[in-house]
């Protein structure tokens, strides 16, 4: 993230003094990614950000994966899951690969622990809900549509206003704008979907004074994805400044501006973010294809080198009864299999200018094994749903207009 932003007391030259006002210096902190050779940050402690006192392991939850082997679609209905209701520990493991992890959470009013993801950056997905999120860079409010992006090893703390559902996307990697909506030197341009306008960031800092506080910490070991909880000597949220173009931020999908073209527009135009080995995009409600000739639904496609992961989160689904794809559900599209709409959607698509449909994309460009809660929540007659066979007299495929 290009945009720079201040917040608080910084000195006027970075690696120079910085007292408080009893004169004792500050513990300046620089968070930087790729060594010292991309975005960073300068943050001003009043303690020393490295003062541990304990080093424990955190059991996380289960982080099994079980491969997509016989090769099917899926459809994973994430609103019949059982979660704990911490925003953070309560994730169930839906879906995931090397590259990339989801997990899906229905939170209660309690805090999260403080916790950081050392493995890689975070963007989490307010499907529903509202509430406040405390960083070490100070506090982001979130709503509903939300994408909270964490950078990695950002120490941080979820505070749920209401109950909210909380779509994780945990990647090994950074998670950013795609290249090809920057310029050189990392503005938005003017072909994006949206600016710098769009994006929030921190704008109070937090001030924790307490002693001996416990952080979470997922990452990683030769063995695979673990948990070590460490304990501070003071409270990690004891930053007077901070200044630097790494940061969490949230966007929301109300402020990304859909593009739309005379004939059916490839998923790519609905891109929002990139990690490594995968993409972020969202269908949002929009005028559609306006040539004379043209078919709304897309056409039938084999994406061979993506599993295609779509997370349908508001719309009108009742033209897609007996395919079972409804609100809160997870259609899975593996590399390899060709899918699209049912004949009768295509006919039933025309002549419409408009869909209403609101859905989260994750397409990876490496296989998906399903988590244990993928394989708690899937219904197992999606796959044979485009035949038209297991669901009866209305049954078709699953369709959604864009998937
Ligand atoms: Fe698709």
């Amino acid at each position: 993230m290009a945009h720079y932003r201040q917040i608080g007391t910084v000195p006027p030259k970075r690696h120079t003094q910085h007292r408080g006002p009893d004169g004792n210096l500050y513990y300046e902190e620089l968070m930087g990614e790729e060594g010292f050779s991309s975005d960073s940050s300068l943050l001003y402690h009043r303690g020393v950000p490295s003062a541990i006192v304990a080093s424990e392991v955190w059991q996380l939850p289960d982080q099994s994966r079980t491969p997509n082997h016989p090769l099917k679609p899926r459809h994973l209905k994430l609103h019949d899951l059982t979660t704990k209701t911490c925003p953070v520990e309560g994730r169930r493991m839906v879906l995931g690969n090397n590259d990339v992890r989801i997990g899906y959470v229905v939170t209660g009013t309690d805090p999260s622990p403080l916790y950081r993801n050392a493995i890689g950056d975070e963007c989490v997905y307010v499907e529903e809900g509202t509430g406040t999120v405390e960083t070490v860079f100070g506090a982001l409010s979130y709503r509903q549509g939300d994408y909270v992006i964490v950078p990695r090893a950002t120490t941080h703390r979820w505070l749920p206003a209401k109950p909210s559902r909380l779509y994780a996307i945990e990647a090994n990697s950074h998670i950013a704008p795609p290249k090809r909506y920057l310029s050189k030197y990392g503005q938005l341009l003017e072909h994006a979907p949206y600016c710098e306008r769009d994006l929030y960031g921190p704008t109070e800092l937090l001030s924790g004074a307490a002693e001996d506080v416990e952080v979470l910490v997922k990452h990683r070991t030769a063995a695979g994805i673990v948990g070590t909880r460490m304990t501070y000597a003071s409270h990690p949220f004891d930053v007077v400044g901070w200044d630097g173009c790494l940061y969490p931020y949230t966007f929301n999908v109300d402020d990304y501006m859909p593009i739309t073209g005379k004939v059916h527009q490839p998923p790519p135009v609905h891109q929002v973010f990139e990690g490594w080995n995968f993409v972020v995009c969202n269908f949002l409600p929009r005028k559609v294809d306006y040539h004379e000739l043209s078919i709304p639904v897309p056409y039938y496609h084999s994406n061979v080198d993506s599993d295609e992961v779509m997370f349908y989160v508001g719309g009108d689904y009742e033209a897609r009864k007996g395919s079972g794809i409804g609100i809160g559900s997870i259609s899975l599209h593996p590399g390899g299999f060709a899918h699209g709409p049912q004949p009768s959607a295509i006919e039933a698509s025309l002549g419409v200018d408009y869909f209403e449909e609101s859905a989260v994309m994750v397409d990876t460009f490496a296989p998906l094994d399903l988590g244990e809660g993928g394989l708690a929540s899937e219904d197992p007659a999606y796959a044979w749903t485009w035949a038209g066979r297991e669901r009866g007299s209305d049954g078709g495929p699953a369709v959604f207009s864009n998937s």
